[in-house]
C-alpha cells in the first residue's frame, strides 16, 4: 500500500476508533451488558430460554440489552428488531444478525466434510461466496462457519460438519471459507463475517459422544487442533466461538489460559469471541459454578465478548461490577471488540444495508444451483471399483433402498426453504433416460412389510443393482454420535438379501460420517461415498455412475474396519513398537485384526489411471532458512480425462518429540487427458517441517526428513527422497 493510500485508511481507522470510545463513554453497565448479549431470537429452540429477559424481545432491544441475535426469522422481522435498536433504542446501535451458514444457505452445498473431499480450495471458497451472498441477501451478517474441528472420531457426529482429520488441510479449507465468506470486505452487500469454532478441541469428545470430556496434550493440541484456527485467524476472520468442552479440566467458556493466553496473546486474536449455545449457563452443570451470576464473572473473566443465547452476562455484570467483583474495564475490552466488528461489517453505518426489501437477492437460482451441483459433482469419493462404474448406458437398472428415492440429501444444518426441490437420485438418474426401475426395499431404520420381496423381485430382470443406503440427515450433526456407526440392521438386511443375487451391485451410499463398510468390500463390486450432498444430490451422482464427470475426490477421514480401531488416523505417531505385519506379538497391534484402516486419507478412486515418477528435490540439503523445491511427474495411463489430487507428505526421522509417521504438506489437483503427463511443483521450508516442543515453542530441527509424493496417505507406490536440513 502507497503512502498516500495508508494516510486516509488510518484515519479512517482513527474516526472510528474515536466514535467506538464516544459510545463507550456514554454506555451504561447494562447497555454494555447488553452489547455483550447473544438473543436466540425469537422462536430458536432455546436450551436455558428460561434464561432469557422476562421481557418482550422487542423490549429487551429497546432497552439496550441485546447485541445481536440469532436469526432465523423473515427479513422484514430483522428489519423490524433492527428499527427497534436503531430508532428506539438510547443509543441506537445496531443489532448483528447471525446464523449458521454452514454449508449453503437457500441453495445448499455438500456438507463441508464433502467438500473438503473435494481437495478444491477455489470450489469451496466459491461456494462460500454463493452462501454469503444467499444468506447476506437475507439480512444474516455473521455465520458460525467454518468448523475447524479435526475429525478423529466418526463416533462423533459432528465430523460432517469439518474437514476432516487432517490439520494441514483443515487449515486451507479454513483459509477458503474465510475469503468466500467475507470477500475482500466483510461490508460488502454480499459478505458475511465468519466464525472460527470451536475454539478448541471439542472434536476430542471421549468416546466421540457429543459433548464430552476431552484430554489433549499440550503438543497434540499446538500441532493437530491449533493449526487451522491460526489460518482462519491469519486470513482475517472475524469471530471466534468458545466451545462447550473442558480443556485441562475447565471448560474453555471459562478457562482463560484457552480464551486468553493461547487465543489473544499466542494466536493473535483481535476479534469477537463469542461462547456455543448456552455454554455460560453450562458451567453450573460442568460443576464450575454455582450460580447463574458466578457464571457469568467466570466467563467474562476468561475473556468472554459475547454469551450466545442466554443472558446471565446481561442480568449480573452491571451488579459484578457496582460491587467490585469485575472492572469495568474488562466490559470495556469486550464492548471494543464488538463495535469494531460491527463498523467492520458496515452496520453501524447502514444498519438496514442487507434488510432492505427492495434488494432481494437471488436465492436458488440456476447459478447458484450450477454452483452446488460442480461442488457436488467433485466431492464424491469412489472407493472401490472392480469394474461395475461408471454404468453401461443401456443397462437395466434396479435401484434400490431407502435413498432411492429420497430427498434426504442435504445433510445437518440447513435452513433453506427449498427442501422440496432436493434432486432425488432417482430424479437424477430419469433426467440422463436411465432404464429404471426403483424400489425402496426398506426404510432407513424399518423394514417395511414386503420391501425386501419386492425389491428382489424388481432386481430379477436388472443388469446392475445399484443400492441406495445410508444415513438420515438427523443421524450425523450435532447431538448426533452413534456407538456404531454403521448401516442400520434392515439395511444389511436388504443389501444381503440383494447380494444373494448374484448380479453386479454398486453401493450408493449417503452418511455424514465414515462408516463401517468391510461387508460391502466383499460383496459390492463398487462403492461410492456421496455423503450428503445438497440440493443437487441426485443429479450429480447419476453424473458419475454413468461417467459423464469422473470422480475425483479423495477421503478427508479414514474409514475404520471396525468400530474397536477408533480413534485411526493416517498421521499417527509410529510408537516404540510398530507393527510391520509379520505376525510378531509383542508389536502395537490387534490379535484380531489390522491396525490400517479400511481406506485411508487421501484414499480416493478414478474411472482412468494416473502414475507418479520422477521425484526430485531441487537440494538433498537445505538450510534453516532455505527452502528446495519437491517436482515429481504425473500422468494420466488411463483411457478418459480425469482429474488426481497428487499429495506432499513429510516425517521427521528423529526429533526432539516423537513425529508422525507421515504429514501432509501440499496438494495439487490437477486435471489430464488420457496420456498427458505434467510436472508438480511443491516448496518446502523450514516452517513447514517444524512443529510445536513441549515448551509451547515452534521449532525445526535440523536432520533428515522423507519427503514423499503420493496418490494417497497409504499409496503403496509412494515416492520417497531424503532432505536434510541443516543449521
Ligand atoms: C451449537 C453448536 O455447537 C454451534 O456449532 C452452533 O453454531 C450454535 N449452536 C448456534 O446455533
Amino acid at each position: 500500500m502507497s503512502r498516500a493510500q495508508g494516510v486516509p485508511a488510518a484515519r479512517a481507522r482513527g474516526d472510528v476508533e474515536r466514535k467506538i470510545e464516544r459510545l463507550i463513554a456514554a454506555m451504561t453497565l447494562e447497555e454494555k451488558a447488553g452489547q455483550m448479549t447473544q438473543s436466540a431470537g425469537p422462536n430458536t429452540d432455546a436450551i436455558g430460554a428460561e434464561q432469557r429477559p422476562p421481557l418482550p424481545l422487542e423490549d429487551a432491544i429497546r432497552q439496550g440489552g441485546v447485541g445481536s441475535m440469532i436469526a432465523l426469522i423473515p427479513k422484514a422481522q430483522m428489519r423490524e428488531y433492527q428499527r427497534i435498536a436503531v430508532e428506539e433504542s438510547r443509543l441506537g446501535i445496531p443489532l448483528l444478525f447471525c446464523q449458521d451458514v454452514i454449508h449453503g444457505h437457500s441453495t445448499v452445498f455438500p456438507m463441508p466434510l464433502a467438500s473438503a473431499c473435494s481437495f478444491d480450495l477455489r470450489q469451496v471458497e466459491s461456494s462460500c461466496r454463493v452462501a454469503a451472498r444467499e444468506a447476506a441477501g437475507q439480512g444474516i451478517k455473521c455465520t458460525f462457519s467454518p468448523m475447524l474441528d479435526i475429525g478423529r472420531d466418526p463416533r462423533w457426529g459432528r465430523v460432517c460438519e469439518g474437514a476432516g482429520e487432517d490439520p494441514y488441510l483443515t487449515a486451507r479449507m479454513a483459509e477458503a471459507h474465510v475469503r468466500g465468506y467475507q470477500g475482500d470486505d466483510a461490508a460488502a452487500p454480499g459478505s458475511l463475517l465468519a466464525c472460527l469454532k470451536h475454539f478448541v478441541g471439542y472434536s476430542a469428545a471421549e468416546g466421540g459422544r457429543d459433548y464430552n470430556t476431552c484430554e489433549i496434550s499440550p503438543t497434540t493440541l499446538r500441532n493437530v487442533y491449533l493449526p487451522p484456527f491460526r489460518a482462519g485467524i491469519a486470513a482475517g476472520a472475524g469471530m471466534v466461538m468458545a466451545a462447550f468442552n473442558v480443556l485441562d479440566g475447565v471448560p474453555v467458556v471459562a478457562n482463560r489460559a484457552v480464551s486468553h493466553h493461547l487465543l489473544r496473546e499466542e494466536l493473535g486474536f483481535e476479534g469477537v469471541l463469542v461462547s456455543d449455545y448456552a455454554a455460560v449457563d453450562e458451567l453450573i452443570a460442568h460443576g464450575v459454578a454455582q450460580n447463574a451470576e458466578e457464571a457469568a464473572l467466570r466467563a467474562v473473566l476468561a475473556g468472554l465478548d459475547i454469551e450466545m443465547t442466554t443472558s446471565h452476562v446481561y442480568h449480573h455484570l452491571p451488579h459484578l461490577v457496582r460491587t467490585g467483583k469485575l472492572p469495568e474495564s474488562r466490559l470495556d475490552e469486550s464492548v471494543r471488540r464488538i463495535l469494531r466488528c460491527k463498523f467492520r461489517l458496515g452496520i453501524m453505518d447502514d444498519p438496514y444495508q442487507s434488510l432492505d426489501e427492495t434488494t432481494e437477492a437471488s436465492v436458488f437460482c440456476p447459478a447458484h444451483r450450477q454452483a452446488s451441483l460442480e461442488m457436488a459433482r467433485r466431492s464424491m469419493v469412489l472407493l472401490q471399483n472392480k469394474g461395475a462404474l461408471p454404468l453401461n448406458p443401456n443397462a437395466r437398472i434396479a435401484l434400490i433402498g431407502p435413498m432411492a428415492d429420497s430427498k434426504n440429501l442435504l445433510g445437518t444444518w440447513h435452513f433453506s426453504r427449498y427442501t422440496d426441490e432436493t434432486v432425488t437420485l432417482k430424479d437424477g438418474l430419469e433426467r440422463l433416460g436411465a432404464n429404471l426401475i426403483c424400489r425402496a426395499g426398506c426404510a432407513v431404520d424399518a423394514a417395511i412389510p414386503g420391501g425386501i420381496e419386492a425389491a428382489l423381485e424388481a432386481a430379477k430382470a436388472a443388469d446392475v443393482i445399484l443400492l441406495a443406503l445410508g444415513e438420515r440427515e438427523e443421524m450425523s450433526g450435532e447431538a448426533a454420535s452413534r456407538q456404531a456407526p454403521e448401516l442400520p440392521a434392515p439395511q444389511m438386511e436388504l443389501a444381503r438379501a440383494v447380494a444373494g443375487l448374484g448380479k453386479p451391485v454398486v453401493l450408493v451410499l449417503t452418511s455424514g460420517r465414515p462408516l463401517i463398510l468391510e461387508w460391502f468390500t466383499r460383496h459390492a463390486d463398487a462403492i461410492l461415498e456421496t455423503w450428503f450432498l445438497g440440493s443437487m444430490a441426485g443429479e450429480a451422482i447419476a453424473d458419475v455412475l454413468f461417467g459423464r464427470c469422473n470422480p475425483s475426490g479423495k477421503l478427508a477421514i479414514s474409514f475404520p474396519r471396525q468400530v474397536g480401531q477408533i480413534p485411526v488416523y493416517y498421521n499417527c505417531l509410529n510408537t516404540g513398537r510398530p507393527y510391520q505385519n509379520d505376525g510378531g506379538r509383542f508389536f502395537s497391534r490387534y490379535l484380531d485384526g489390522p491396525n490400517a484402516p479400511l481406506y485411508a486419507f487421501g484414499h480416493g478412486l478414478s474411472y482412468t489411471q494416473f502414475a507418479l515418477s520422477a521425484l526430485s528435490l531441487s537440494s538433498a540439503v537445505m538450510p534453516m532458512d532455505g527452502g528446495v523445491v519437491v517436482r515429481a511427474k504425473v500422468k494420466n495411463t488411463g483411457g478418459c480425462a480425469g482429474e488426481e489430487v497428487v499429495q506432499l507428505y513429510v516425517r521427521d526421522r528423529c526429533a526432539s518429540i516423537s513425529r508422525p509417521v507421515r504429514e501432509l504438506k501440499g496438494f495439487i489437483k490437477l486435471a489430464l487427458a488420457p496420456g498427458q503427463e505434467e510436472t508438480v511443483a511443491f516448496t518446502l521450508c523450514a516452517k513447514d517441517l517444524g512443529f510445536y516442543g513441549q515448551d509451547g515453542q515452534f521449532v525445526c530441527e535440523p536432520g533428515l526428513f522423507d519427503v514423499m509424493v503420493g496418490r494417497s496417505s497409504d499409496d503403496s507406490e509412494m515416492l520417497s527422497a531424503i532432505l536434510e536440513v541443516r543449521r
